[in-house]
């Protein structure tokens, strides 16, 4: 028999970390040690108090469906969190919790995004932006950063050019993965003319705003003047607690929005798990020394693995944020050539920049530990990778 597949399917390329992640797994099963920089998710186990938290709710019962936003002390703790954050403009009846929040920006793009419409990303962007946006119908519009060291100050020119009134939507994610960039003040004001200028929804994602460094805090969008009703803020719990089996996130969004949102979320999950949404309020309300514990650890791997890069004359943009950085592997040549080498003979899994729409540069993630970022740095070096 052969399948008719639906052309929204087809349109969509398999996730490139995912087909790095099979390479490593494969060449694990052959017993090589391959060390991993390729993987989007802390290294951390859980804090124990979350855990706690969860087989708690299980024992008190909380097993079946909840109501399909949220539970309400859950929406209530996230409004305070909102609110600490200078979010002041959402209550519970903007929100919706998600499985992760994948899921949240999967809600939204399917929300807002017709065949043809016009989504702006900024690249190097998270992969499952453009593939999220592809399936709802959009077309996409892209914005390089990476010749200002991956901070949109000194791309707001190419964004002047790119955006228009025919962009619906446009995606801004600081701190940022792949490149761990937080975008100042000015550079998020200069967006937020554009959004004004050209009527464009803009959803912040947030998720690695609690992984911070060197002082630096990342401002949220929708805190800016105009930006409190075109801003869809979205967070979830996996990079800041590390709980990225867990799948739980948020997104906060006008609500008239959050009605619309909520007929796909209702008709597609139900609902977040309902004990994990009862662990969710542990995290946001007991967690300060574990995170505080991660991040320091996060910047003192960032600092090692800055320094390795540089004695070896690899140009690094430094991240401020998330645990991420991207050298410039290949300034002249393939990225993804560079990637495949530097799995298969060095045995170093890394993403190529050309994944997120940037190439000659690769994505290390350093949520690893120094041994294994030395051991990583001095095996691209002895087959002669930096
Ligand atoms: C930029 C960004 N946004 C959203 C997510 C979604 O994370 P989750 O679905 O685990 O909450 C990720 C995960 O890698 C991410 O990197």
């Amino acid at each position: 028999m052969t399948m008719d597949f639906a052309s929204r399917v087809e349109r969509v390329e398999p996730s490139a970390t995912l087909a790095i992640s099979n390479k490593a797994a494969e060449l694990e099963a052959e017993g090589k040690d391959v060390v991993d920089l390729s993987v989007g998710e802390p290294d951390f186990d859980t804090p124990e108090n979350i855990k706690q938290a969860a087989k708690d709710a299980l024992d008190a019962g909380h097993t079946g469906y909840t109501p399909s936003n949220g539970i309400p002390e859950l929406k209530e703790a996230l409004v305070e969190k909102l609110h600490d954050d200078g979010l002041t403009q959402y209550g519970t009846e903007n929100l919706i919790v998600t499985p992760g929040g994948k899921q949240a920006l999967y809600e939204i793009f399917q929300t807002l995004i017709d065949d043809g419409d016009e989504v702006a990303l900024l690249d190097p962007a998270w992969v499952s932006y453009e593939a999220m946006a592809k399936l709802a119908g959009g077309s996409l519009t892209r914005v390089d950063t990476a010749a200002h060291d991956f901070q949109l100050a000194g791309a707001l020119d190419d964004l002047a050019d790119a955006v228009s009134d025919d962009t619906e939507l446009l995606v801004v994610n600081s701190p940022g993965n792949p490149h761990g960039a937080v975008y100042s003040d000015a550079a998020l004001e200069g967006v937020r003319d554009l959004a004004v200028e050209h009527d464009i929804t803009v959803i912040s994602d947030e998720i690695y705003k609690e992984i911070t460094y060197d002082g630096v805090e990342a401002t949220s969008l929708g805190t800016l003047d105009g930006m409190e009703d075109r801003t869809i803020t979205l967070n979830g719990f996996s990079k800041a607690y590390s709980m990225t089996g867990w799948r739980l996130g948020y997104f906060a969004a006008p609500e008239a929005l959050v009605s619309q949102a909520g007929k796909v979320h209702s008709h597609s999950v139900s609902c977040a798990v309902n004990f994990v949404q009862h662990a969710g309020i542990e995290a946001l309300t007991n967690t300060d020394e574990a995170v505080e514990e991660m991040r320091q650890a996060f910047a003192e791997r960032r600092e090692f693995l800055i320094g390795l890069f540089e004695e070896h004359g690899v140009h690094v943009p430094e991240p401020q944020g998330a645990f991420y950085m991207m050298p410039e592997v290949a300034p002249d040549g393939d990225d993804t050539e560079w990637c495949d080498a530097a799995i298969s003979d060095a045995q170093v899994a890394t993403v190529p920049g050309s994944a997120f729409g940037t190439p000659g540069y690769a994505r290390i993630s350093y949520a690893n530990s120094k041994e294994r970022l030395q051991e990583a740095v001095d095996r691209l070096a002895e087959h002669d990778l930096i």
